[in-house]
């Protein structure tokens, strides 16, 4: 009999199964079609006679092909290393297809597009930021700001990160007819990782294929129903290119893929397709429950939908309410998340300084609300009274001087921050919460880069900052030439 100290992972992961509440992902309704037998089921491309998923034959085109038409796209592509991996293959493929890509993008991009863009040579213009500071997250920019951009860089390629983490989301069929009708051939990729369910409930926001996209990647483990690093790759033959996406996929996806995650996204699909529209509209329905129980407690609000929708401002937005995001009014959201881990184990999406993100899951039911709220009443009482930390406003400032990929590839140099104003980055810095990039390679560090940076210093481990010096002293620099 192996210890515990054997098989660390192994036991933990064994132990933990259903004793935790989780209001974070996977969302995985109880009834989904699942894979029997885990170990017995196992098989390889060996099996000749199944088809091969890399080269899209057999039961894999098959099943592929029933999820592009319950998504509603031409080809569905499943995909095995997350939304990370599929953001991969379609930068790798959108680049083999166009040759050179200029490529306009919001912000809040994910790491593995700023890592994609750099190692396959593509710039990336990006559209000055909306941090909302008092909520502390990230809002769209309007409709109308994205067109402009539009109009003035003439990308060739518009990525647009949708729904954000919170769940708000463009109105996206109005973007699309609004952009296209600039350049019919610009190739709008959505980057839809946060919203696999959408296409299955009118209650969500209008899903980028429904609405003309021409490529869009989901992570189906996060709310579709899809086993960890699921995803699938949508896409319109319109504008894209069948033989680029295949050759990309082929390239970078394992010889090796588990089945059992194949199989489970075949399964998620076929769940969502006919018992979708009924399990999310329940979730919302205990979303609506669950912040009314939590607004009752004193000094911490659950904003309503619609309240987010009005700070997140102009223009038309659309909003997921399986997504519960609390205010704790000065009290820190850390603070709070970890004692519902240790105390109860109790665990949230994420926290901020302020904030807590919950995930009304499809498979969380009463019982889990009513105990979850019943620990935020006692725990609210006894959080300390410690003054919240003050953040500064989020830098919006972009000032570009060469691509990242040359950045890269340039002779660097460690510079002290204190000295870095004016200095071309060599490194990206991308603070946790809120997960969006403060700088990127080949950006010019400026006075407000260094106020923010100062700040996170203070706040002693609140924020862990994704950069080279983790003390957050010294900043990887271009070198400059004498
Ligand atoms: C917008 C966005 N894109 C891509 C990803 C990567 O997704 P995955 O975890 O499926 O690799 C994430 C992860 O949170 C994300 O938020």
């Amino acid at each position: 009999m192996k210890s515990y100290n054997d098989t660390p992972l192994l036991s933990a992961f064994n132990r933990v199964g259903n004793s935790v509440i989780q209001w974070c992902t996977p969302s995985i309704h109880m009834e989904v079609p699942r894979v029997s037998d885990i170990y017995g089921n196992d098989v390889s491309v060996s099996y000749h006679s199944l088809g091969n998923p890399c080269t899209n034959t057999g039961i894999f085109l098959a099943a592929h092909q029933l999820a592009a038409q319950a998504y509603g796209a031409d080809y569905t592509l499943f995909s095995v290393n997350g939304s990370t991996g599929s953001n991969f293959i379609v930068l790798r493929a959108l680049k083999r297809q166009l040759g050179k890509i200029k490529l306009l993008a919001q912000r809040n991009v994910h790491k593995s597009i700023v890592t994609a863009a750099e190692d396959y040579g593509i710039d990336i213009t990006y559209i000055p930021l909306r941090y909302h500071n008092d909520l502390q997250i990230f809002i769209p920019n309007t409709i109308d700001e994205i067109v402009a951009q539009v109009k003035q860089y003439k990308p060739n390629v518009l990525l647009i990160t949708n729904p954000t983490y919170e769940g708000i989301s463009l109105y996206l069929p109005e973007l699309i007819e609004k952009v296209k009708k600039i350049n019919k051939n610009l190739i709008v990729f959505v980057d839809e990782a946060w919203g696999a369910h959408f296409a299955f409930s009118k209650k969500m926001p209008v899903c980028a294929m429904q609405a003309g996209v021409d490529i869009c990647v989901q992570s189906t483990h996060k709310q579709g129903s899809g086993l960890q690093q699921t995803s699938m790759i949508h896409w319109k033959k319109k504008l894209i290119d069948y033989d680029s996406v295949l050759d990309s996929y082929t390239a970078l996806t394992t010889t090796s893929p588990s089945y059992h995650l194949l199989a489970s996204l075949d399964g998620a699909r076929h769940f969502m397709q006919y018992r979708g529209e009924g399990v999310i509209d329940a979730a919302i329905e205990r979303a609506a429950y669950m912040r009314k129980q939590i607004n009752l407690i004193p000094e911490i609000h659950a904003y309503e939908p619609r309240e987010l929708i009005r700070a997140a401002g102009a223009g038309r937005l659309q909003i997921d309410a399986t997504k519960i995001l609390l205010h704790l009014q000065g009290h820190s959201g850390m603070e709070l998340s970890q004692n519902l881990e240790q105390k109860y184990a109790i665990i949230v999406e994420k926290y901020e300084s302020e904030n807590i993100l919950l995930i009304m899951k499809l498979q969380n039911y009463r019982e889990e609300i009513d105990n979850t709220v019943d620990a935020i009443r006692k725990e609210m009482r006894l959080l300390s009274n410690e003054k919240k930390i003050k953040f500064p406003e989020f830098p919006s400032v972009i000032e570009k001087k060469m691509p990242a990929y040359r950045a890269a590839k340039s002779a660097m140099q460690s510079i002290k921050i204190n000295s870095a104003i004016g200095r071309v980055m060599a490194e990206n810095i991308i603070p946790y919460p809120p997960g969006i990039p403060l700088i990127v390679k080949g950006e010019i560090f400026q006075a407000e880069h260094l106020q923010y940076l100062k700040a996170l210093k203070k706040t002693g481990g609140l924020i862990t900052v994704m950069m080279n010096d983790k003390t957050i002293n010294t900043i990887i620099a271009v070198k400059q030439t004498a």
